[in-house]
């Protein structure tokens, strides 16, 4: 691991991330995020939290919040994550969240909160609802990773500025009161993040914009034959051994994912020598894709049938977040001096 400092010398690392519960999970974030989880958990001591308080900032109408929540839940289990293993829990179930949260606000300010860029964009995207919450953003963030004293942190690219923001917090605090939070550091396994392009070859996956070019791992069997259908192409090389264009090493970068070896080398071979034709290499994306995405999705489906089963995954993931939240209040309040209150 790089960068990182073991606070916690003769146990394993900790490993802290987070998800919004907004949007439907894609090959995306299997690919950037849960496979990477998935390794972690039997080396680190890993939290993985539902973001569900931080999807207040910009989705207020909580109607949906309850299935979302079990939705993203079922699929990271789906995925191969085990809830015995880590502590997969949801932010709400948390309450010390919101304690931490508090402090560190005092310890935030509100120029460097208003300039950071995804406050920006968020008050491009809403303008009517520009609330304190959506300024606090990485306070919270903050608050979720440093409440386990966690020192690493697996995040897409757009995320770097928050976990900045974190580390500026964090010495702030420890600078005020004393040593109590390591710094966290961005963490990624393969070093090299993976980004799956969309299928319109216009930027990545995403879970909630250009939803015909983003496979998701709900998406039945037809529709996923439909949209790599539908994936961009043209008339094919015309000299050998020519550069792809982007949208067509979009293809190939998918098909390597889902993909044998040997499939893919097939084709790039027929695209060297050009004789490759574009629907026979999306039909067969087509397949590898139903054949990667249907278990994961069988599985997950299964999963949110059984809100019994559900429950009692929430419960034992709160109840390890818990413990080491309330472990690590325990500290800060008597660093802040806050350890008045009376016993109970
Ligand atoms: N802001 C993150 C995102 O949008 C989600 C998140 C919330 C998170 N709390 C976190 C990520 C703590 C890492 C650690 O993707």
């Amino acid at each position: 691991m790089k960068q990182t400092k073991n606070m916690n010398p003769g146990h394993q690392e900790i490993v802290m991330s987070g998800i919004r519960p907004t949007g439907f999970l894609h090959i995306g974030n299997y690919f950037g995020a849960l496979k990477n989880y998935i390794k972690m958990q039997d080396e680190y001591e890993c939290f993985f939290m539902i973001a569900d308080l931080h999807s207040l900032t910009t989705h207020p109408d909580t109607k949906d919040l309850k299935p979302n929540v079990h939705r993203v839940v079922s699929e990271h289990i789906a995925c191969g994550l085990d809830p015995e293993k880590v502590a997969l829990y949801c932010q709400s179930h948390v309450p010390q969240t919101a304690e931490l949260y508090l402090y560190l606000n005092m310890l935030a300010y509100k120029g460097e909160l208003e300039k950071t860029p995804t406050f920006k964009d968020k008050v491009r995207l809403q303008p009517e609802n520009v609330n304190a919450g959506l300024l606090t953003y990485p306070v919270l963030q903050a608050a979720d990773i440093i409440l386990h004293r966690a020192v690493a942190v697996p995040v897409g690219k757009d995320q770097e500025q928050h976990l900045e923001m974190a580390r500026n917090f964090v010495k702030r605090f420890n600078h005020r009161y004393g040593e109590v939070f390591p710094e966290p550091q961005a963490f990624n396994f393969a070093n090299a993040l993976v980004k799956v392009p969309s299928l319109d070859g216009k930027g990545k996956m995403s879970k909630s914009e250009n939803q015909l070019a983003t496979i998701y791992l709900s998406d039945d069997d037809d529709l996923i034959r439909k949209k790599i259908k539908k994936a961009k192409t043209d008339s094919g090389p015309t000299e050998q051994n020519a550069p792809k264009p982007d949208y067509i090493e979009n293809i190939f970068n998918l098909m390597k994912l889902v993909s044998s070896e040997e499939v893919v080398a097939n084709f790039e071979s027929a695209y060297r020598d050009c004789t490759i034709r574009y629907g026979d290499l999306k039909k067969q994306l087509g397949e590898d894709m139903v054949q990667f995405v249907r278990p994961i999705r069988e599985k997950a489906e299964a999963i949110r049938q059984d809100e019994k089963y559900l429950k009692e995954v929430l419960a034992m993931g709160a109840e390890k977040a818990v413990k080491s939240a309330a472990a690590t209040m325990k500290i800060v309040r008597e660093v802040m001096g806050l350890n008045y209150f009376p016993e109970k």
